[in-house]
């Protein structure tokens, strides 16, 4: 999904990079440690990276959510290991692309949801860094769900995300092919009204889990365990 914040961008990065390093404040030496995908959580993944080297964090082990990240945090020198070494992480540094007032969050848009979802869930704790941009009063407000889909039959998934309300659509690759995750997936982004209560959201998350073929959806119920957001004027530590 593309994602235009047009000449804001380095601001927004500035603020992107302030939340991932207030987060790594939170990384202790000994931990196993959850290394999130995209352009926020890079940024915290290249912190750790620094204080490993300068010896102000000892005997850290990354799981990387993405092959993405395995790459950049294997290149910067982060040892790394796997759920199935260490199935229990201490602690996740991880982005989103939605966040609403109850720390209920929309993540995927990187395309990582699976593995995203899959280390949050062994994660003792998940704090979730954002720029101010991605707060809104309610999930699907600013963002399409990403839904990640076997191939195989594919498409029969389209009407049935319409019925319950939703404007799905494949997503393409830079390149004009379509886009695969690491588990050679797809993704549907599918558009849906923004989620007025708690148990509208519950409620949507069920019916597109319960669903043969589709894998995993991007809405984050219950996992963070704290919110970073860093606006123009200050960083705020938002718990559950
Ligand atoms: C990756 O699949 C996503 O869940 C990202 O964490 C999310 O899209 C946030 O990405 P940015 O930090 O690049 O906005």
């Amino acid at each position: 999904m593309q994602k235009d914040y047009g000449n804001m961008s380095q601001n927004i990065d500035e603020l992107k990079r302030q939340a991932a390093e207030r987060a790594v404040e939170q990384v202790e030496s000994g931990m196993v440690v959850g290394l999130g995908h995209g352009s926020t959580a890079i940024h915290a993944v290249r912190r750790i990276a620094v204080l490993i080297q300068n010896g102000t964090l000892k005997n850290i082990l990354g799981v990387p959510c993405s092959q993405q990240i395995e790459t950049e945090a294997h290149n910067l020198h982060i040892p790394l290991t796997t759920l199935d070494e260490h199935p229990v992480v201490d602690l996740t540094i991880d982005g989103a692309d939605e966040v609403d007032p109850h720390l209920e969050i929309i993540k995927g848009g990187g395309g990582a949801l699976l593995r995203e979802k899959l280390v949050a869930q062994a994660s003792k704790r998940e704090i979730i860094v954002v720029d101010e941009s991605k707060l809104s009063a309610a999930l699907c407000t600013r963002f399409a769900l990403p839904i990640e889909v076997i191939p195989f039959g594919w498409t029969t998934h389209l009407a049935f995300l319409e019925a319950l309300g939703g404007q799905p659509k494949l997503r393409m690759g830079a390149d004009g092919s379509r886009f695969k995750t690491d588990q050679g997936n797809y993704i549907l982004d599918c558009k849906f009204p923004p989620l007025a209560s708690a148990d509208a959201l519950a409620e949507l998350a069920d019916q597109i889990k319960a669903r043969t073929g589709i894998v995993e959806h991007g809405f984050f119920i219950g996992i963070a365990s704290e919110v970073i957001v860093a606006g123009a004027d200050r960083i705020r530590n938002i718990r559950r």
